[in-house]
């Protein structure tokens, strides 16, 4: 979740948030608003510094239908974005195994819990952190404590994570996965790689048991993915030729900041970029352009800040539940243009690593996460970017793509955009599941091909300078990510081929050369 930044912006939430407030409705005592099965299976507080009292809050929800003893259940790890967004969105409008839902009655909102059915804690247990300190209802005893860098959320999470493990023997030797979505493609590397390096200097019975991490539509390598918002807006028809050529600049503008370092006016270019983005568009959120309104996470909000859900969730009700902490915003404002791909390579090699995007996210969607994962330093790379990209169907119904290689695994979700589990709950779940459990088109060696495949393909609305059109294809297929890198190739060459005819004037084979590509 990217946070509001402009203060007229947030005066207004503010007031919205007191009007919320102010209209609660009184509930009839007979439907408690949180239901006993409910309730997180443990929740509350784990020391990240017991001389100042900061402390990160967590929930935790033990697996529903494990297929193993507890002790050995697979335990997700889930972290937000922002920065300085809180997990409890995650948790009630996301992944967790209740959403609130908000009904209308007698011009009254009123506000319940809802089974999720995709919860990702069907198999496996799932613990929300509200990280960094100063998130969501986690403490931070001064502002100074706040960290400014990974490697201070890092220690921070880790001491989190440590503490959590010793409350109860079922979780000292559980297989974890570090899972997160957009600014924690900052946070998860970064625990991941402190984990293992940290592993080594420990006695066994004190290691963090780390089997994968995954990043859901992820902010990781920030000068690479700033420079790709023009070419997926544009390839996805929402702007034009002369706006593509004006965000470019701006682009290029975050791009030189980064490489003389001046992170903080960095920052400010890519926001700029963002906004251009948002302006030229004029898409209700950048999150995903399908949307006709912004995702609905006020409703979340607005229960976390009742009384009888605070005690429910064992935090202390003075505290005011913020969706996303501007104080821990501008602690790592300079923090957010600054790359972790150097921890993914490490991440890769020695654990494994999925990245997943959801296909209408315009902010760090799928062209702005294979721009780098191009770039990565790794002896498997380039048989990762020649694996076949594989339909990824769930009950008989095409979910995405799935591509993988080794220890990497990359998902395109059809149908959804950056908060992904709140658009895809069913297909997220099938993937979460499979990807720990290394079943189906996420387990085994997957082979590398050469073969032309052009299924999946969609295609324009209308042919009038079918040379121009033809060689358009292979660009157009892989901006709109319906097809990997190398099938990209593997398009351009028989587009070139059929242009090539048209220049001879063979028209017979030429409409043929054509006809290689689905009609349209
Ligand atoms: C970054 O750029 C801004 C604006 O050009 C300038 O005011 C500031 O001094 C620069 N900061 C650093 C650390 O170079
Ligand atoms: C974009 O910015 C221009 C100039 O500031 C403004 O006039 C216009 O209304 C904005 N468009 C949208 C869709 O916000
Ligand atoms: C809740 O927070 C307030 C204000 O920080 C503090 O005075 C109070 O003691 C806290 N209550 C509990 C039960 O911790
Ligand atoms: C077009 O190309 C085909 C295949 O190379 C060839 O058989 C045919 O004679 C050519 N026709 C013309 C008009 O050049």
């Amino acid at each position: 979740m990217a946070r509001i930044k402009s203060t007229a912006a947030n005066a207004c939430f503010f007031l919205l948030k007191l009007l919320f407030l102010c209209s609660l409705p009184y509930r009839s005592s007979s439907t408690p608003l949180f239901p006993k099965e409910a309730l997180p299976t443990k929740s509350g507080y784990l020391p990240v510094n017991p001389a100042t009292g900061s402390a990160i809050f967590y929930s935790f929800y033990e697996a529903q239908s494990p297929t193993s003893p507890l002790s050995h259940t697979p335990l997700l790890i889930w972290l937000q974005g922002g920065p300085g967004c809180s997990s409890m969105i995650g948790n009630l409008f996301e992944l967790g195994p209740w959403w609130v839902v908000s009904s209308h009655n007698q011009n009254v909102d009123h506000l319940s819990l809802e089974r999720n059915p995709g919860s990702w804690n069907r198999l496996f247990g799932l613990l929300f952190l509200d990280s960094p300190i100063g998130t969501g209802f986690s403490i931070a005893s001064t502002p100074q404590e706040i960290p400014r860098d990974q490697n201070s959320v890092a220690k921070h999470l880790f001491a989190a994570i440590t503490s959590f493990t010793s409350l109860d023997p079922l979780f000292k030797y559980r297989p974890i996965y570090i899972t997160g979505e957009s600014y924690a493609g900052k946070y998860v590397p970064a625990i991941g790689y402190y984990i293992l390096n940290k592993n080594p200097q420990l006695p066994v019975s004190q290691r963090v048991n780390l089997r994968g991490v995954a990043i859901g539509d992820g902010l990781t390598d920030p000068i690479t993915q700033v420079a790709t918002h023009a070419d997926s807006a544009y390839y996805s028809g929402l702007i034009n030729q002369r706006q593509k050529g004006e965000l470019e600049e701006a682009q290029r503008e975050a791009v030189e900041l980064v490489k003389i370092g001046n992170w903080s006016e960095a920052t400010n270019a890519r926001s700029r970029v963002l906004r251009m983005l948002e302006n030229m568009t004029g898409l209700a959120t950048l999150y995903d352009y399908t949307k006709k309104k912004p995702y609905q996470t006020q409703f979340a909000t607005r229960f976390l800040n009742i009384a009888e859900v605070k005690k429910a969730l064992r935090v202390n009700e003075s505290i005011v539940f913020e969706e996303c902490s501007d104080v821990v915003g501008a602690a790592l404002h300079e923090d957010v243009m600054k790359s972790v791909k150097y921890m993914v390579e490490f991440l890769v090699k020695n654990s494994k690593v999925l990245l997943y995007q959801g296909l209408y996210d315009l902010r760090d969607g799928v062209v702005s996460t294979e721009a780098w994962v191009k770039t990565m330093k790794w002896e498997g790379l380039e048989k990762f970017l020649m694996a076949d990209r594989e339909l990824w169907k769930v009950n008989g119904e095409l979910a995405g793509y799935v591509q993988k290689w080794g220890s990497l695994t990359h998902v395109v979700v059809l149908g959804a955009g950056h908060l992904l589990p709140a658009d895809q709950a069913l297909n997220s779940q099938d993937m979460i599941e499979n990807w720990v459990l290394e079943k189906g088109q996420f387990g085994g060696q997957k082979k590398v091909s050469k073969r032309v495949n052009l299924r999946g393909l969609v295609i324009g609305d209308g042919l009038t300078d079918p040379i121009t059109q033809f060689a358009n294809y292979a660009d157009n297929a892989c901006y709109l990510v319906m097809v990997n890198e190398r099938q990209k190739g593997e398009l351009e060459e028989a587009q070139w081929e059929g242009a090539k005819l048209v220049k001879m004037g063979n028209w017979s084979e030429a409409t043929d050369a054509r006809s290689l590509e689905p009609r349209g």
